[in-house]
């Protein structure tokens, strides 16, 4: 495996994320780490940072790190702290590199073996503008005269630009040999390697405690009980509350695959009536998130009083949702709550979160790996409030039922067309609008189901679907053949922005 020491980038987790694409186990370390304990890695990598590698305050790390003998890349900042630290000089560039940049490359470099003049992404504000002893330039661009640098007979490798974003065509090409020729990695660590290692850390972690999960049946809180209750079984102990807002069967999808085929301890809050109650009056999208986000917490604490002593919590945070300041010892880092927001006080002694280095698409790979079927794993973002921000207005149990029929049709049209890969997130919403219309020989006044569909990368934006008519005709008129009251089947042709992916 190699490591990631975290100069205080942004980028630290998404380095690490490239090695493991390639198939090099990664782990992330504070460039504060004791270089006696990096002996056991094939390659080191720095990653970028804010700082200026000449200011008196700087992060840098022990000189001795290049005394290793092991390969060391340094992007960016890394870059600059390498070459500082080893005599060089760095300074404020005369012109500022910002974005794409053709580069060139010095054609004998082994680590731009197969990279020609390309695009690279740059972000800085210094540069190297003097080399240290015994190294030479290898690549350069208009303003930047080292763009990368290296010391072949030490294995000492730098690059200005940043290989790990997508704007640099080639960066996983240097990658690729910094990890394979230079580093002599093998190649062959695979999401089953990350499986295996994180149910023994969290044995060793957990020890004979028990640990609490609230399961929501999305895919991060699903893979994470998971990890967990492979590696202590029983001790663990998941919480589902189903407040009645979920898609239709999704509850009992829930605890059939993780009770029937996992045989986990899953205790099933039938919270439906409570919630409902609560809910009753409320109109507003705000007031119905809040009264529901409370009442959750209110049911997951009366349950797991219940249990008596437990205490860890287990948690699905991944990396996304992982606020993380720099380099893990200041680190105050701020967990993002995936279920219904569970407050700090709740009296656990600490949290588990053996998803918080992942991606998604990492977190589904590994939820494969787990075993657990592919339908639950690809599963489309559900909002933790569930159908009660798709009901426009106060919500019944009436109101309930017509909707989750109606997104049970659409969703299973949209599989029947074999789009549910291409459609990132798509439902019904049942509007506050009636409207008059005509069936058989009567007049109709009956109430009208939008349908949306989007496509997205990140949920911050979106785009209208371009969905086949075909499909949205046959699922209008099973809609308002199947399902009673609803005379009116509208699609939802606006993106985000300007509207919102949910309605409210
Ligand atoms: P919007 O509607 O803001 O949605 O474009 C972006 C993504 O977030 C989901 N969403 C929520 N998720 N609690 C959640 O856990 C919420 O209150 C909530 N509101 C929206 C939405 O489904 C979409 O994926």
């Amino acid at each position: 495996s190699v490591v990631v020491l975290d100069f205080g980038g942004q980028y630290a987790q998404l380095i690490a994320r490239r090695m493991r694409d390639l198939n090099v186990y990664c782990e992330i370390k504070s460039f504060r780490t004791d270089p006696e304990q990096l002996r056991e890695y094939k390659g080191i990598l720095f990653t970028g940072g804010p700082n200026s590698a000449y200011a008196p305050d700087a992060p840098l790390c022990s000189k001795s790190v290049f005394e290793l003998g092991i390969p060391v890349l340094g992007i960016c900042y890394g870059a600059q702290a390498m070459a500082h630290l080893l005599g060089g000089r760095v300074e404020a560039s005369p012109v500022h590199e910002f974005g794409k940049t053709l580069t060139s490359f010095s054609e004998d470099s082994l680590l731009f073996r197969d990279v020609p003049e390309s695009v690279c992404w740059m972000s800085h504000n210094d540069y190297i503008s003097g080399l240290p002893e015994g190294f030479s330039i290898c690549a350069q661009s208009a303003h930047c005269p080292v763009a990368a640098m290296e010391y072949p007979g030490k294995k000492l490798y730098a690059v200005q630009f940043h290989p790990e974003v997508e704007h640099t065509e080639y960066g996983n090409q240097i990658f690729r040999n910094f990890l394979y020729e230079i580093c002599g990695c093998r190649g062959d660590w695979k999401m089953a390697s990350f499986v295996e290692e994180t149910i023994s850390a969290l044995k060793e972690r957990i020890g004979g405690k028990k640990v609490l999960c609230g399961l929501s049946g999305g895919v991060d809180s699903s893979v994470a009980a998971m990890l967990v209750h492979r590696a202590i079984g029983k001790n663990l102990t998941c919480i589902f509350v189903d407040h009645g807002l979920l898609r239709k069967g999704e509850g009992n999808l829930v605890e059939q695959v993780f009770r029937r085929e996992f045989d986990m301890n899953i205790i099933r809050v039938d919270a439906r009536e409570r919630f409902l109650q609560k809910l009753k009056g409320a109109e507003e999208p705000e007031e119905k998130r809040k009264i529901i986000g409370e009442e959750f917490i209110r049911v997951f604490e009366e349950e797991s009083q219940k249990l008596g002593k437990v205490e860890l919590l287990c948690q699905g945070t991944i990396y996304p949702d992982v606020v993380e300041s720099g380099t893990g010892e200041a680190a105050v880092i701020k967990s993002h709550h995936n279920v219904g927001g569970l407050p700090e006080d709740i009296g656990f002694e600490g949290l588990v979160e053996p998803l918080r280095d992942l991606f998604k698409d990492e977190v589904r790979r590994a939820g494969i790996e787990l075993g657990i079927p592919e339908n639950l794993v690809w599963r489309q973002p559900f909002p933790g409030p569930g159908l009660a921000v798709r009901i426009m207005g106060e919500i019944t149990e009436e109101k309930l039922d017509t909707l989750k029929e109606a997104d049970a049709i659409f969703r299973e049209e949209i599989v029947n067309a074999g789009l549910e890969r291409s459609v990132d997130q798509y439902f019904a919403v049942l509007t506050a609008n009636r409207s008059v219309g005509v069936m058989g020989d009567g007049r109709t006044y009956g109430v009208t189901v939008a349908l949306r569909a989007v496509t997205t990368t990140d949920f911050m934006t979106a785009d209208w679907a371009r969905l086949p008519y075909e499909l949205l005709g046959k699922a209008s008129n099973r809609i308002i053949n199947e399902v009673p009251g609803v005379n009116r089947i509208v699609y939802d042709i606006t993106s985000k922005p300007p509207a919102t992916i949910e309605w409210e």
